[in-house]
């Protein structure tokens, strides 16, 4: 890819301070390729735990966050409360928010518009089912959950586009090098055409499912795949070698 490369670790809810510190130990020891932008996806209550231990060289994202900035809306947090822990990231739309947790595409393009009001840089996920895939309707639905993203940016220099095909996440089921791609090529045709060529040109389209230091070399070498957001392989010592697949 021509883009900057950027890889994002999601930890999901994994670890504990000890385990996470070692893996930061790991991280802000190991040789990270400066021409990378590496962003970890810590457990909100540990938010706090992982800025201020991992090296400023790497950024830290929460994995969810509200719609508005405070009120009686319990258990929540609100982009306000994660840049006041210096964290300046949310991931949102993850696959697992839609179906473990019911959130549709309004809600996230609602987060999506106040997280970007409030300054946070957003990872964006969409990503089709088995089913949809098997249907042969991929297109349709990631191109419907780019539009509910894409309704509520203004400032896309903030946006990366995760693509995350469903049946790709936590299976060792990896997309192959050419899957990516295909989408990920279709998706940037879209924002051309439905946002501007200049964005369609610059947003980063990263990857996630069962991406391992295996995998990353070759799906890093197509052209439209610019990065990773890695689930279960970011909480061992190889996601330096995924943040280091494009040299
Ligand atoms: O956000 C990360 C994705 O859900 C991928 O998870 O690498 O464990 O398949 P995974």
């Amino acid at each position: 890819p021509t883009r900057k490369f950027f890889v994002g670790g999601n930890w999901k809810l994994n670890g504990d301070k000890k385990s996470l510190g070692e893996l930061i130990h790991t991280l802000n020891s190991g040789k990270i390729n400066a021409d990378t932008d590496v962003v970890c996806g810590a457990p909100t209550i540990y938010l706090d735990f992982v800025r201020s231990k991992l090296d400023s060289k790497m950024g830290v994202a929460a994995q969810n966050c509200y719609k508005v900035a405070k009120g009686a809306f319990t258990g929540e947090v609100s982009p306000a409360m994660i840049k006041d822990c210096g964290v300046s990231w949310v991931i949102l739309g993850h696959s697992e928010r839609r179906h473990v947790f019911g959130e549709s595409d309004e809600l996230i393009g609602q987060k999506v518009a106040h997280a970007l009001q409030e300054g946070l840089g957003v990872i964006a996920c969409i990503g089709e089912k088995l089913d949809e895939r098997e249907a042969g309707i991929t297109e349709k639905v990631v191109f419907e959950q780019t539009k509910a993203i894409a309704d509520n940016v203004k400032d896309w220099s903030k946006v990366v586009l995760a693509y995350e095909p469903v049946w790709a996440i936590g299976t060792g089921k990896t997309a192959s090098p050419q899957q990516a791609q295909e989408v990920h090529e279709k998706l940037r045709q879209w924002l051309k055409t439905h946002v501007s060529e200049e964005v369609g040109g610059a947003v980063r389209i990263i990857y996630g499912g069962s991406v391992t230091a295996a995998t990353c070399k070759e799906l890093a070498s197509k052209p439209d795949v610019d990065g990773f957001l890695v689930g279960g392989a970011s909480l061992k010592p190889e996601f330096i070698d995924i943040i280091n697949a494009f040299q």
